[in-house]
């Protein structure tokens, strides 16, 4: 796999002082890890038809997206005194398609169908998740606060102080479509179009909104993964709870997120922190010039203007 890798076009993020690479396949710029996980997921994974999945772009919202989804499904089994979350990254808590292949399919040996997570571009996934018509959930996330979001979070990997770390450079180089699962529109896109042919297979749901209206978007996620809210849960104020203790303020406030490493027997561990940087909307005013929001403004016309997914 490894070598299969190497033979991919690369490229070298100069504005990361030539310490991040990217492979591209199949029109999609991977890190070579990533990568890897594709092609053996692509090779072998055979989805269940009871199984959904949460699809997002790096940086959309998948560490929340993943906490929801775990809260809402072990509900019964653990209350916010005894949740997992409390002391478990939720990246820990749903297994994720391009690294977790082996516990995946343990699962599958024991019928244990919990969702699972994936950056995987639509066209990219192993065709058995599309022949099984397995449930998708897509969150997605303003372009703006994506590419500050991901600036920071590949800086802060490759340990590279922000004045060592030329924004200028990583806007441009993700305008141009590189950066890891870019091009940041075909990944949309690619859901998007899918979920016009099988609309009733797809919950959409966008970041900014999940902000502003949480407890029905929960609702809406809920539904849809199969493990809605009873009257008396929504009494009860299950719905409240769940939104709670997901929330950005409780989960960067707990000592796992705050000091732990996620995957840290591995030599591209990630310390948990990076997950939580300060989930604020509109965060990109105090980066981009008026030349950026220029040439961002008409890129996101030009790829997405046929869409109503982004502002
Ligand atoms: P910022 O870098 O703008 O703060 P992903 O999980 O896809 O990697 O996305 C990471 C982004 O989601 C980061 O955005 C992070 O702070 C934010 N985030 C993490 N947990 C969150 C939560 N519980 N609620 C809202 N945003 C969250």
């Amino acid at each position: 796999m490894e070598e299969m890798v190497k033979t991919c076009p690369q490229h070298t993020c100069s504005w990361l002082k030539n310490r991040f690479t990217l492979y591209k396949h199949e029109e999609v710029w991977n890190h070579q890890e990533f990568l890897e996980g594709k092609l053996l997921a692509q090779q072998s994974f055979k989805a269940h038809p009871s199984e959904v999945f949460l699809c997002s772009f790096p940086k959309s919202g998948t560490t929340w997206l993943k906490a929801l989804a775990f809260a809402i499904i072990t509900r019964e089994k653990f209350d916010q005194s005894t949740s997992p979350l409390l002391t478990t990254l939720p990246h820990d808590c749903i297994p994720f398609l391009e690294k977790d292949l082996e516990q995946i399919e343990e699962n599958h040996k024991n019928s244990h169908f919990p969702p699972v997570s994936t950056h995987l571009h639509y066209n990219s996934l192993p065709q058995s998740i599309v022949a099984s018509n397995c449930k998708i959930v897509y969150i997605h996330r303003n372009m703006k606060d994506v590419i500050v979001s991901y600036y920071h979070f590949v800086r802060e990997i490759v340990k590279l102080p922000m004045g060592d770390a030329p924004f200028e450079e990583a806007f441009d180089e993700f305008c141009q479509g590189v950066s890891s699962c870019g091009p940041y529109w075909d990944h949309i896109l690619g859901y998007w179009k899918a979920s016009l042919e099988r609309p009733e297979m797809f919950l959409f749901l966008k970041y900014e909104d999940m902000k502003t209206d949480p407890i029905s978007n929960v609702k809406r996620l809920a539904e849809f993964i199969g493990y809605p809210f009873t009257i008396n849960e929504e009494k009860a104020g299950v719905i409240e709870h769940i939104t709670k203790l997901c929330s950005f303020e409780s989960l960067s406030n707990l000592e796992v997120n705050k000091s732990g490493m996620h995957r840290a027997e591995e030599t591209n561990a990630i310390e948990n922190r990076l997950y939580f940087r300060n989930a604020k909307d509109g965060d990109w005013k105090n980066y981009f010039s008026n030349e950026m929001i220029e040439k961002i403004d008409k890129l996101i016309d030009e790829k997405m203007g046929a869409t109503d997914l982004v502002l």
